[in-house]
């Protein structure tokens, strides 16, 4: 269910402008340091992110499942955005600013539904499906309807996933999207995630600034005191613990057994690969004797797709800073992290699982959601503490662990295309 706009009950306080100027304060930042305190909370920063960083990601959005009809759509808001994702009678895809040409309504309220045309609450504009402007009431003879369509987004899918992005198609610094198409033909093509459907979706509304969201998700240093659950399940988290690269004789031996398989294998975690959207993946064993991401590691639905073994692995796909994906070969873990406010953000987890999957003869959902809700709570709480400490008056930038290397990096990326 999508869900209806975002909880934010009561105005995050806002800094003060600051006196130093952005460039300034990009400037004095210290490599390998986290940011300095209005990188998280000015809300003029927060702009600039949006302007330069956000608006040219390519956002997952939707799994095509949730619109499977002609006329079905949904609204993805972010920060002042609002998008209608809309299918065609064509069966195409389509994402539309959700602004009226006449005076600027939002056109769309409800959350989702199904339209056989968008007509604006307001004045009763009427708009088609492509987005071509059809009716204007009391308009003159002579108005030229052609010249007010709705402003097209741009969106792409790949293997059933949908991603739109903000930016005009011919700005600068927007990400090829095969290369993202790219990731997912090798390493979800087998497992056929555009034949799966979502079966449970949890907002986790956040307190925090979409950098401190990202931040965490890019690091696991933080999981052995932070996650007992995630770390019990998976090995890597208390191999790397003890030292660093101490996982990769058992993800070499790994490998071996699944390329028999015939599955793939290989890790290309580009959080660096790209400046203009930092993408990868990587393949791993969980743990001895898991077959999945679950509490007791036995399966909690059938194989997806064409997987025919249970390889005791699980893939990691990073589209962007706030896009990522946990495969497994019996389900699928979408997260999707949008920037709202600069001191709030909204985390929505989806849980996928074969198309014909039945409730409660092929999947338990409390088994299946386990592992990402407990972790995804447990997130929350930290996040929002962070953001709470990042607040104080005494707040600085502290230094980043050897063993959180992706948030570093990120960190750096985000640097240099705010100062680009
Ligand atoms: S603002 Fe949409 S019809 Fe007037
Ligand atoms: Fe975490």
């Amino acid at each position: 269910m999508v869900p209806d706009g975002f909880d934010v009950m009561e105005t995050p306080m806002q800094a003060t402008a600051n006196p130093v100027s952005v460039e300034e304060l990009i400037a004095r930042q210290q490599a390998g340091f986290t940011l300095e305190q209005p990188f998280y909370r000015d809300p003029e920063i927060f702009k600039r992110d949006m302007q330069k960083i956000v608006n040219k990601q390519w956002l997952y959005v939707a799994h095509v499942s949730e619109i499977p009809n002609a006329g079905d759509y949904l609204l993805y808001n972010i920060a002042d955005e609002s998008i209608i994702l809309i299918r065609g009678r064509d069966g195409e895809v389509r994402a539309f600013f959700n602004v009226c040409r006449h005076r600027g309504s939002h056109i769309c309220l409800e959350q989702q539904g199904n339209a056989k045309t968008l007509t604006c609450p307001y004045h009763a504009w009427v708009f088609d499906l492509r987005g071509k402007l059809i009716a204007a009431r009391g308009m003159p003879a002579d108005f030229d309807k052609s010249k007010f369509p709705l402003h097209a987004c741009q969106v792409r899918a790949s293997h059933g996933l949908i991603f739109i992005c903000l930016a005009k198609e011919d700005d600068e610094g927007i990400l090829d999207f095969a290369e993202i198409a790219s990731d997912l033909d090798q390493y979800a093509a087998l497992h056929r995630i555009d034949d799966t459907r979502i079966v449970h979706r949890e907002v986790y509304p956040t307190d925090a600034n979409w950098k401190l969201v990202v931040d965490n998700f890019m690091e696991c240093y933080h999981c052995s005191p932070s996650h007992p659950e995630y770390t019990m399940v998976n090995a890597y988290v208390k191999a790397e613990d003890r030292e660093r690269g101490s996982y990769d004789a058992t993800i070499s031996a790994w490998e071996e057994t699944t390329r028999a398989l015939g599955h793939p294998v290989g890790t290309d975690y580009g959080a660096g690969k790209s400046i203009r959207q930092p993408h990868g993946y990587w393949r791993q064993p969980i743990r001895d004797g898991y077959v999945t991401l679950s509490e007791d590691g036995k399966a909690v639905a059938p194989l997806l797709g064409d997987v025919k073994h249970w390889d005791g692995g699980e893939t990691a796909f990073t589209f962007g800073p706030l896009s990522h994906a946990y495969l497994c070969a019996d389900h699928l873990c979408m997260f999707r992290f949008t920037p709202v406010t600069p001191e709030f953000s909204e985390v929505v987890v989806t849980w996928h699982v074969k198309a014909d999957a039945a409730e409660g003869q092929d999947y338990d959902l409390d088994r299946l959601k386990w592992m990402w809700d407990v972790t995804t709570i447990e997130d929350t709480r930290i996040i929002n503490d962070n953001q709470k400490g990042v607040n104080s008056s005494r707040y600085e930038p502290g230094p980043y662990a050897p063993q959180e290397g992706g948030s570093s990096t990120l960190t750096s990326w985000y640097l240099e295309r705010l100062s680009g």
